[in-house]
């Protein structure tokens, strides 16, 4: 690989297209289409089943193609947690976008009202949410200082946050959402959308029980604040939130319109930890980092990918094997290195040059580390490279 030359990756990888999966240098990131292709169905059709909206989360991927790929698959659209994130998925031809998350700097509301602009152009949309009354004004000048700047006079979809327990962003439900929602309805250039209410924290309880106890609460938080809200005659037309964890309870609590799990269409290993609620679709492991090893002892050996190559904010990851046999454990070895030790007793310690594919933690900060994936068809054994997909959203954090 030249890796001197302004030649971006993405280019520089394309002659791997059509070439056996062995061709892929360590470490990579690699993902399995074929895998992928088949978590978006099952999330597709499970949204349908449920009779709810799905907004996938691109912060996972930061890929606009793969936010279109989504979109083809029966996404409403994407949402987004940062405006820069906002700003590549539009230049990436995403028009339908949630910025789900709080934006509070005059420059940057000035980019959200710049793209809501742009967005209304093309027959798109740009919408954003809010747990501040500072927050709200802000968001209003910005909307009105751009269309007295010649912007255009629209109007952009506003969502109350409430928090439901995560003790992250947004509002107490209840009297502070109300008094959020007349604000809101004081400018003409914002428009209330619905509430928030993702519960981040309920994601990776293990126990699928506890899962779907923490979201009946937030549920009734949820009914509780809708009906303030609507007995000062304002229509809530829309419940946002649920991410891969709890997801299932959200669809069937009949309060959620809109689901906003991302994670499913990889499935990072801590995800695949929980225990799985028997209404949740099977999603497969679709993310991996190839890695050799590069050096072998008696007791371990050592692959080339550490967490240069992989995020480790929520465990190291597991080596994938084909048949599910666990077989070797890995351990930190540093930013470059991975140590990999023996399962058990009779396991062989993996030879120098052998291949081995890594299942990371946590997808979401893996993918961001990478300028490309990889996608191969065919699996992982016999399959080829199919596409090259830019992480054009990655380092998006302003
Ligand atoms: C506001 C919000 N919604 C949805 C999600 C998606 O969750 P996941 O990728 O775990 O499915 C996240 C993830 O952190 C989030 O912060």
């Amino acid at each position: 690989m030249h890796l001197l030359t302004k030649t971006p990756l993405s280019e520089q990888l394309k002659p791997l297209v059509g070439k056996p999966v062995s061709a892929i240098d360590t470490p990579s990131l690699v993902v399995d289409l074929d895998a992928m292709n088949r978590n978006l169905a099952r999330m597709a059709e499970f949204a349908k089943k449920h009779d709810v909206r799905w907004r996938a989360h691109a912060k996972m991927h930061k890929s606009s193609a793969l936010a279109r790929l989504q979109m083809q698959a029966g996404a409403i659209g994407v949402c987004v947690q940062k405006t820069s994130e906002a700003e590549a998925m539009a230049a990436g031809g995403v028009h339908d976008i949630y910025i789900s998350n709080e934006v509070i700097a005059p420059a940057k509301l000035a980019r959200v009202a710049a793209l809501a602009g742009r967005l209304a152009t093309e027959n798109g949309k740009l919408a954003i949410a809010v747990d501040s009354v500072e927050g709200v004004s802000r968001l209003a000048q910005a909307m009105n200082d751009s269309r007295t700047s010649g912007g255009n006079p629209i109007s952009i979809d506003v969502f109350v946050e409430i928090d439901v327990g995560q003790g992250r962003c947004g509002v107490a439900p209840g009297s502070a959402a109300v008094a959020l929602v007349h604000e809101i309805r004081k400018h003409p250039a914002l428009r209330f959308a619905g509430l928030q209410a993702y519960h981040g924290k309920a994601q990776h309880v293990r126990s699928a029980q506890e899962r779907r106890d923490l979201i009946a609460i937030a549920a009734q938080d949820v009914v509780f604040t809708r009906k303030l809200i609507e007995a000062e005659g304002v229509p809530v037309e829309l419940v946002t939130g649920a991410g891969t964890g709890s997801m299932v309870c959200e669809a069937a609590s009949g309060v959620y319109g809109e689901l906003q799990a991302g994670s499913f269409m990889f499935m990072d290993a801590d995800y695949a930890a929980n225990e799985r609620d028997p209404a949740q679709p099977h999603f497969e492991h679709a993310l991996f980092v190839k890695t050799q090893v590069i050096s072998s002892g008696v007791q371990h050996a050592v692959c080339d990918a550490g967490h240069k190559s992989h995020a480790i904010d929520s465990g190291l990851p597991k080596v994938h094997a084909p048949d599910d046999a666990h077989t070797l454990n890995y351990f930190n070895g540093g930013d470059e290195h991975g140590i990999l030790r023996p399962a058990g007793p009779g396991i062989r310690v993996p030879a120098l040059g052998q291949m081995l594919w890594l299942i990371p933690g946590h997808c979401d900060p893996t993918v961001n580390l990478h300028d490309c994936l990889i996608g191969v068809k065919g699996g992982l054994d016999t399959g080829k490279v199919s596409r090259i997909i830019r992480v054009d959203a990655r380092g998006a954090l302003t």
